[in-house]
This record gives C-alpha cells, structure tokens and sequence, in this order.
C-alpha cells in the first residue's frame, strides 16, 4: 500500500487519513468575520510551525514570525489594518501574524549573480500560504492583509523600525460557515502542457 507521512514526518498515515490537499485550497478563503471564540494558543503554534516548515531559496529562511494572541494587543494590531473601509471585519479579528522579512543567506554561488533578497519575497508569501492552508486545516478562517500602518505594528511589538514585513495575517474561527465559489482565471487560459 502506498504510504504518506505525517506531521513528524515517520507516521505512515493509512488511506482513511489521508487528506485531499486540493480540498484543503478550496476551503482556504479569505476570512472577513470573525466569530467571538477565541483561538486556542496550540493552534497558533501549528500554525506558524506550518511558516516555519516552508521551504525557500537555498533554504536561506529570510523570516521570522510575530504571533499576536493577547486580547489587547489583538485590538491594537486591528486598528492598524483598518484604513481600507472593506477591512473593518479586523476588530473581529482573535489573532495575527505578523511575518517579518529577515535576511536572506543565500549560497556564495548564487550570491555571486543575485541579490541575496532577490528570493525572499517569494519564499515570504509561500510561507504566507503554508500558514493560511494550516489554519484551514484547523478550523480556523484566514485572511492576508496587504495594508497596515507597518510603523504603528513595528512600534506596539517593538520591532525594528526598518524592518520589512513579508506579511500580516488575521485568524480567528469564521463567523459563518459559507465556502465561496473561487473567482479564478479559467484553467485553460493560464495552464499549457507541453
Ligand atoms: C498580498 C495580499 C494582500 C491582501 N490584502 C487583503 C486586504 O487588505 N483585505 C482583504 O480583505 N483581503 C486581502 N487579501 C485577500 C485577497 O483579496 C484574496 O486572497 C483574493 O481575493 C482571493 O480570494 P480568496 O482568498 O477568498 O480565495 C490579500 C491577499 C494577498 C495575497
């Protein structure tokens, strides 16, 4: 029989745990309604191991990651990403991620003919999706936010000022249960086998 491997990596898993992983991006969809349960803290911590395991350029791992899970500092991140109208849903929002663009360090050979940040951005936003798809697994919505005070953030989780971040992600248990048709470019017009 044909075995898979679990999380540590040596269970072999049998059929009947085996998970669809296209089922998984399915029910991924950006979250705007958080219910009021809080996030237990284990599955925070899943989540961002989930960060912590994607993979990237040479294995350079240009992150680190900020969990927020205080009730009041939830609040205060909230305000932070609340400048765009569609993203007031953020007050209801029971945790965040913050992923933090650390230095890439790449091999000497590939250093030679590219930035060392050329990869990161890439490796960020993988790191960005293995996040969201965990706390899919979990039970928990999701959603990528792309705009936020970013000194405000830095100064309330004294971070450092110049610091780039790769991404802010909100979490909670979704308010509803809905999972939306996905809006996306018809497969043949953007897939070509050869
Ligand atoms: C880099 C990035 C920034 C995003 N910023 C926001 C945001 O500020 N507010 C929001 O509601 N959704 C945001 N999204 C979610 C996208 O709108 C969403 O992923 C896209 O419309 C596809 O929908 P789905 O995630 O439900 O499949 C962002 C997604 C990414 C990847």
């Amino acid at each position: 029989m044909e075995e898979t491997y679990g999380h540590d990596g040596t269970r072999p898993m049998s059929g009947a745990e085996k998970v669809d992983f296209l089922d998984i991006c399915k029910l991924r969809q950006s979250c705007r309604g958080f219910s009021e349960r809080p996030v237990e803290h284990d599955k925070l911590v899943k989540c961002v191991e989930a960060g912590r395991l994607t993979h990237s350029g040479c294995n350079s791992q240009p992150w680190s990651f900020v969990v927020v899970e205080n009730p009041e500092m939830v609040s205060e991140i909230s305000k932070c990403g609340r400048q765009l109208k569609q993203n007031a849903f953020l007050g209801t929002a029971k945790a965040f991620i913050v992923i933090l663009e650390e230095h890439a360090l790449l091999s000497p050979v590939i250093s030679c003919f590219l930035d060392s940040q050329y990869y990161a951005k890439g490796d960020l936003g993988a790191a960005a999706a293995y996040i969201c798809l965990e706390a899919t697994t979990q039970g928990l919505g999701s959603c990528h936010i792309g705009l936020y005070d970013r000194a405000k953030i830095c100064e309330l989780l004294d971070i450092p000022a110049e610091k780039q971040f790769g991404a802010v992600i909100a979490l909670g248990y979704p308010a509803g249960d809905a999972i939306r048709s996905k809006n996306r470019k018809p497969f043949e017009d953007i897939v070509r086998f050869v």
